[in-house]
């Protein structure tokens, strides 16, 4: 122990190095390195001690009072498998792999794009027969681009055929021009024109959207649920005092105990740990390079909450699965202790309530594509993402394996959408679906200071069920 310190170019006074000898105990070490001291003397040592006595006296007082509601409900999570990949990937990236996939993407997304009292629905096959008249065509955009005279070129497939769409920039048509700018490559949207060959020229479109008339669905149960992601285990932005006050909380030591102790379920939206080799040079931002060993700190966080936790668990781009969305859920080979591990993404209904868990990787595309987007506000992208019934609309905008099935459709709207992946927490509610950023606990990156991106560590937003209350605890420290 002594030796540590040595090797650290830290010399010791006798009296101090006798106690260090007798406590035996890192974690004082640890504090001694902290203090950044050439010289370490008897009375920083005797600090040190007593800075910790009252820590554990406050966690001691803490406690006092905790009720710990949760202990007596039996938990309810039911695994959605139909929407999970895990154990289902078919794919060997192959040409009708692209074809099912994107026959499978059109023909359950458009379903949702039969829109009462429009004009009957035209396939692009018989689109000729159609001169003149206005129609309405369900269609996937598979290009898009501005004309010279500012107008927007789309061109757009159905099951039978493809065809080219306009939308006019002339003034007389700036709600449309500006509904336009919205259009993704790649997704699948309800398009209303004139046919004048060889274009329609387009007059109106709609997305798939989720139904108006949903109210937020409730639980019976007075629990609540903590929803967190991209803990970064392994980095050195990992803020552990700052998470270790999170469990703490967990424990009933802190404020809002009462809140504490309903928490029945934490739900982490994936980028458990910081991975290895996820981008260049990033051995340089880790202190444990070793996975299993990043794996073993999060199975040493499900280990220090209260036993009547359940943690619900899906992976993001840095944790150790394939690179590729739809992502099978970590193994047991990496997280042994006891948690449900699922796919990104996936559904889980949990106490009844729909959860739509996805570690949002498509968030960087669909803030480059979309007018208005930010890093800033999260949970307006994951808006779009239900507007357009799609994860990840805009293909190889992140890395997708063309399963034979779309995993990334959002056939049934979910009661909450939780997401990660940007570092910043972000909330709304979006006809009935509580949609949840639940942000980081890594701290700030040079590559984000790089980006201009200030993430929101070390906040927790927690949910509760009964009363549909969503409130977000800081564990900043300072
Ligand atoms: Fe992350
Ligand atoms: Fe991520």
């Amino acid at each position: 122990m002594i030796e540590k310190l040595a090797a650290m170019g830290i010399r010791l006074t006798l009296d101090a190095e006798q106690i260090i000898k007798e406590k035996n105990d890192e974690r004082l070490l640890e504090a001694l390195v902290a203090l950044k001291k050439p010289l370490i003397t008897k009375s920083d040592v005797d600090s040190v001690l007593a800075q910790r006595k009252e820590e554990l006296k406050v966690e001691v007082r803490g406690t006092t009072g905790f009720v710990p509601l949760a202990k007596d409900y039996e938990s309810d999570i039911q695994v959605v498998h139909t929407r999970d990949v895990t154990g289902k990937s078919r794919t060997k990236g192959e040409v009708e792999n692209f074809v099912s996939y994107f026959r499978n993407r059109y023909t359950r997304i458009s379903r949702f794009l039969r829109i009462p009292g429009a004009e009957s629905l035209v396939d692009l096959k018989d689109i000729k027969r159609y001169l003149n008249e206005r129609v309405r065509i369900n269609v996937m955009v598979s290009s898009k681009k501005e004309t010279k005279k500012g107008n927007l070129l789309l061109e757009v497939e159905d099951l039978t055929g493809s065809f080219k769409v306009v939308f006019s920039s002339n003034s007389r048509n700036e709600k449309l021009a500006e509904k336009a700018k919205g259009i993704l490559l790649d997704e699948v949207v309800s398009i209303s024109g004139k046919v004048l060959e060889p274009y329609i020229i387009a007059d109106d479109i709609d997305w798939p959207e989720i139904p108006v008339m949903r109210e937020r669905k409730k639980s019976e149960k007075d629990l609540a649920i903590a929803y967190l992601s991209d803990t970064h285990f392994g980095s050195r932005y990992f803020l552990e005092k700052e998470f270790k006050s999170f469990i703490d909380w967990m424990h009933g030591r802190g404020e809002a105990k009462e809140l504490a102790g309903k928490v029945k379920y934490v739900i982490v939206a994936g980028d458990l740990v910081d991975g290895i080799g996820i981008y260049p040079n990033q051995e340089k931002e880790l202190v444990v390079k070793d996975i299993y060993a990043q794996y073993k700190m999060f199975d040493d966080f499900v280990e220090s909450l209260p036993d009547w936790v359940e943690v619900i668990i899906c992976p993001g781009n840095h944790d150790a699965v394939r690179r590729g969305e739809p992502m099978p859920a970590i193994g047991k080979d990496l997280i042994s202790s006891d948690v449900t591990s699922v796919g990104n993404p996936s559904t889980v209904v949990v106490e009844g309530l729909k959860h739509l868990i996805y570690h949002a990787t498509s968030i960087d595309s669909m803030i480059a594509n979309l007018p208005n987007a930010s890093y800033s506000h999260p949970e307006k992208v994951m808006v779009e993402y239900l507007r357009r019934r799609h994860l990840s609309p805009i293909y190889g905008g992140n890395l997708i394996i063309p399963e034979n099935i779309d995993y990334m459709v959002v056939d049934d709207e979910p009661d909450v959408l939780h997401c990660g992946h940007v570092h910043k927490n972000g909330y709304t509610q979006y006809r009935g679906t509580l949609l949840i950023n639940s942000g980081t606990f890594q701290d700030r990156t040079e590559f984000q200071v790089k980006q201009g991106h200030v993430p929101s560590p070390a906040l927790v937003p927690v949910s509760e069920i009964k009363s549909g209350r969503l409130r977000t605890l800081d564990f900043k420290s300072g």
